[in-house]
């Protein structure tokens, strides 16, 4: 795809649902008893590959018009899929699914596309283990496919060397099966979707700092939900509107659940004032309008406790970097690695590819700001938000930019190039 420089972006979006909650709505919609409505769910490719996934083991999911009705079969009622579940590029769908799969009464192979086969699972690997699961990957170097032996599990109080909710997700959902409690803690607390929804749905968990404590339960109840906008999608319309001298963007219902939103503290430091309307929540989760107007940015020192809070958001902040004023630094963000590509070494790669005075490091970037970007061939990786944050960066730059396999932003946003196209203002 081809992308030309555009004068600035105006007017009104709302970017579709969080893939986090669309993603869990299906799971404990499955998991749990009666019906349970998800709206504002997010067709993008990887919550259909945990759509599939769920339908495989026998739980009927419809597409409606405005919502996706998904009839659970309570706790015990998926019942053996006939073939190796395929969870395409989604590490939410496999590492959830693998603290699902491992109580369960059957046999199961997780696999998915050549991204996923590279990612770590031994952090789900090693706590489901110590729970008493039998789960192996296939190839013998820690990743998929696993080939999981259910079995039941005993509670466990662990330590994640991570701050991820996809492991906390996959021990607190193996923990709903469990013959005790689980108790799990991480270094920083990561996104807290999955207690929220549980919680909703009538499970026995509490909170307190970076500890979750489960207790196994009878059973989940099916329920309503409304997902709010994703602030992962937003971000590139958020970077869009801050670095093109001019735009204005009011960004509709936006979740901005403080475990997701150290974007919006980041973008204040870096001297931008976005402004929060109409605040309000759907089902659990916070959300508001996002009012972004133009200004000049300044470099942040960015690390610490609010890298997991914006980890998905961090691509983008790169480039937004390259617009301040002074050098920001990313650090403690190594996990950027291990995400659907290696996203420091590929930023790097391809923001110098523009112009861009930036540096990797063993756990994020020094970017050098105010150096002007020019046109470029960027290869993505099929990476989903390595394509859109330099969709973004195009609008910015001098000249034509090409993206390789564009068409990678089905993976969370399919809309993505119509919605940028409609705001866009052309020179
Ligand atoms: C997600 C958690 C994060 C995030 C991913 C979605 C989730 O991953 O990067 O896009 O839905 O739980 P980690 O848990 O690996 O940090």
């Amino acid at each position: 795809m081809k992308l030309k420089p555009v004068k600035y972006l105006r007017g009104e979006l709302a970017v579709p649902g969080d893939k986090s909650i669309s993603h869990r709505g299906v799971m404990f919609g499955s998991l749990a008893k009666g019906t349970t409505e998800i709206h504002n769910f997010l067709e993008g490719a990887d919550c259909l590959s945990t759509i599939a996934c769920f339908r495989s083991m026998g739980i009927e999911i419809s597409q409606e018009s405005d919502f996706v009705r998904v009839c659970g079969k309570g706790l015990h009622g998926l019942s053996a899929p006939s073939e190796p579940l395929y969870c395409g590029n989604s590490g939410t769908t496999m590492r959830l699914l693998s603290g699902i799969l491992a109580p369960q009464p059957f046999e199961t192979v997780l696999t998915g596309d050549a991204s996923i086969q590279k990612r770590p699972m031994r952090r789900v690997i090693e706590p489901l283990s110590r729970m008493g699961a039998d789960i192996q990957s296939v190839n013998g170097n820690d990743c998929a496919p696993l080939h999981i032996c259910g079995r039941p599990l005993a509670g466990i109080a662990c330590h994640s060397r991570v701050a991820s909710a996809q492991v906390k997700s996959a021990i607190l959902l193996a923990g709903l099966y469990a013959d005790g409690e689980t108790v799990v803690t991480e270094p920083q607390r990561s996104r807290n979707h999955t207690e929220l929804m549980l919680k909703h749905f009538g499970a026995d968990i509490r909170s307190e700092g970076t500890r979750v404590t489960i207790a196994p339960s009878p059973e989940l109840f099916g329920s309503r939900i409304i997902v709010p906008g994703d602030i992962s999608s937003a971000v590139y319309f958020i970077a869009a509107g801050l670095i093109l001298p001019g735009s204005e963007i009011l960004i509709k219902n936006v979740g901005i659940n403080p475990t997701r939103a150290g974007l919006l503290e980041v973008c204040e430091k870096m001297g931008a004032h976005i402004q929060l309307l109409n605040p309000s929540h759907n089902t659990a989760e916070p959300t508001a309008d996002l009012l972004v107007s133009s200004c000049s940015l300044k470099a942040a020192v960015i690390e610490g406790d609010i890298i997991p809070t914006m980890i998905d958001e961090l691509p983008t902040v790169a480039l937004m970097a390259c617009f301040a004023e002074g050098t920001t630094v990313i650090r403690d963000a190594a996990e950027l690695k291990v995400k659907e590509s290696n996203r420091i070494a590929i930023m790097t790669e391809n923001l110098r590819a523009m112009g861009a005075d930036v540096t990797e490091t063993e756990d994020g970037m020094i970017i050098h700001g105010g150096r002007p970007l020019h046109g470029a061939m960027i290869n993505t990786h099929n990476d989903h938000r390595i394509a859109m944050t330099f969709a973004i960066a195009a609008l910015a730059a001098e000249g034509e930019t090409e993206l390789l396999d564009a068409d990678c932003v089905r993976i969370s946003y399919p809309g993505f190039y119509d919605d940028l196209d409609r705001l866009s203002v052309v020179l």
